[in-house]
C-alpha cells in the first residue's frame, strides 16, 4: 500500500554508519532507520548473537521459557525501574501495553498526553498522538485522551485529576521535531501523578538507550516514571519493544490480560542482549555526549539553528524535505525531515568523530 513516500534509492549493504546502494555508491547514514540501527549497521556483536541464536532456536512462543528474553528482562529492569517487563514487537505495541496496564489499574481512567507528542499508529497509540492529520481519517478514536501544551507545566498539573489513569510523555519529543521537554514539565507531571494517584509513562522509544547521552531521557529531569516504553534501537535493527514497569505496578496485568505470539522471542532478544552489552559499557554515554557536542558545534558553525541533546539533533531550514532529498541525492548523506522546517539527525551511537565532521561538511555543502 502507498503508505510511505520512499526515496529513489535501493540499499543492499550496511556497515557501521555506512550504507551502499545497488549501484555501489557509498552513503553516510545519519538516520539509522529512525534510530533503530543504534550501533550502526551489522554491528558484529548483534550479527554474531543473531547467527548463533538462529542456529539454535528461533521460536517457541510465550507459553515456555527461553533464556535470551529472561536475561534481557532482568537486565532492562535492573537498568531502569527494577520491576517487570512485557515484550512487544514494536513501539506502538509497547504503548498499548502501558495504556492497558494503566486503565486496568484505574478502571475507566483517562490519559493526559502532550501536543506535538508521537506514540505510534495503532488505535491506542494513535489516540495518544494528538495530531489532526494523523487522527482525523481514523475517527472515532479510543475515548479518554486529553492533550495539553508541552511547555505549560501548570496546565499539565491542572489537567491531571482523580480519574486520570496516566500521563504519557517523551522526555525528548522525537517525531514532533526533536524538542527536549523542560525539566519543569516533567517535574509537574511527576508531582501531579503522585498527588492524584496516576501513573507517569515515559515513552523512551526514540530518546532512550543512550541516545541523549544519558541512558534514559527522563534522567535529564531527575524524575522516575512508573512505566517506560522501549523499541527502535533495542534490537539493533530487529523488531523488539518492551514495556517496563516499576515494582508497584508490575503485577497489574495478569494471565490472559495481554499477549503477543511473536514478542520477545529468543532471536530478537539475543540481538537486544548484544545491544545492551554495548549500551552498558561505561565509556559509551560520555562518548555520546562528546560526539553530540561536536555535531552541534559543527552544525552551528555552518550557520544552522540547532535543537536537541546528545546524538538526537535537529536543525531548522526553510525546506526540510527538499534538503533531506538533496542530501541523499547530492551528498549521499541519509537524514530526514520531521516537518516542513526541521531536519533530523540520529547517527549511530558509535559514530566516529571523523564521520561527524564529514556529515557536517556535506550538510554545509548543501546550504
Ligand atoms: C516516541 C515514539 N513512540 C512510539 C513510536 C512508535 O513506534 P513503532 O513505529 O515501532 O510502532 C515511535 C516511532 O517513531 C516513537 O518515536
Amino acid at each position: 500500500m502507498g503508505t510511505y513516500v520512499r526515496q529513489p534509492v535501493e540499499f543492499v549493504r550496511g556497515e557501521g554508519a555506512r550504507l551502499w546502494d545497488d549501484e555501489g555508491n557509498e552513503y553516510l547514514d545519519f538516520l539509522c532507520g529512525i534510530s533503530v540501527s543504534l550501533l550502526g549497521h551489522c554491528h558484529p556483536g548483534v550479527v554474531e548473537a543473531v547467527r548463533e541464536q538462529a542456529g539454535r532456536l528461533i521460536h517457541v512462543g510465550n507459553l515456555f521459557y527461553t533464556e535470551p528474553p529472561m536475561r534481557l528482562a532482568a537486565r532492562l529492569s535492573e537498568l531502569s525501574l527494577d520491576g517487570k517487563v512485557f515484550f512487544t514487537n514494536s513501539g506502538a505495541e509497547a504503548i498499548e501495553c502501558a495504556l492497558k496496564l494503566a486503565r486496568k489499574r484505574r478502571a475507566g481512567g483517562e490519559f493526559v498526553v502532550l501536543e506535538r507528542g508521537f506514540h505510534g499508529r495503532t488505535y491506542g497509540a494513535l489516540s495518544a498522538t494528538p495530531q489532526e492529520a494523523k487522527q482525523a481519517p481514523f475517527a472515532p478514536l479510543v475515548p479518554g485522551f486529553r492533550a495539553v501544551a508541552p511547555d505549560d507545566p501548570e496546565a499539565l498539573f491542572a489537567a491531571v485529576n482523580d480519574r486520570t489513569a496516566a500521563v504519557i510523555v517523551e522526555a525528548v519529543q522525537g517525531e514532533g521535531g526533536i524538542h527536549p521537554l523542560e525539566s519543569g514539565l516533567l517535574d509537574a507531571a511527576r508531582a501531579a501523578c503522585d498527588l492524584r494517584g496516576a501513573l507517569l509513562i515515559c515513552d523512551e522509544i526514540q530518546c532512550g538507550l543512550g541516545r541523549t547521552g544519558a541512558l534514559w531521557g527522563f534522567e535529564h529531569a531527575g524524575i522516575r516514571p512508573d512505566l517506560i516504553t522501549l523499541a527502535k534501537g533495542l534490537g539493533g535493527g530487529l523488531p523488539i519493544g518492551a514495556c517496563v514497569a516499576s515494582p508497584e505496578v508490575s503485577d497489574v496485568l495478569g494471565p490472559g490480560d495481554h499477549g503477543s505470539t511473536f514478542a520477545g522471542g529468543p532471536m530478537v532478544a539475543a540481538a537486544a542482549n548484544a545491544v545492551i552489552d554495548v549500551v552498558e559499557d561505561p565509556e559509551l554515554l560520555p562518548a555520546v555526549r562528546a560526539k553530540g557536542e561536536r555535531l552541534r558545534l559543527g552544525l552551528e558553525g555552518a550557520g544552522l539553528e540547532v535543537r536537541g541533546i546528545g546524538l538526537m539533533v535537529a536543525f531548522r531550514t526553510a525546506d526540510g524535505r527538499g534538503l533531506a532529498a538533496r542530501a541523499l541525492a547530492e551528498q549521499r548523506l541519509v537524514l530526514n525531515a520531521t516537518g516542513p522546517d526541521t531536519v533530523r539527525l540520529l547517527p549511530p551511537l558509535n559514530v566516529s568523530e571523523a564521520e561527524i565532521d564529514e556529515a557536517v561538511s556535506r550538510i554545509a555543502a548543501l546550504l
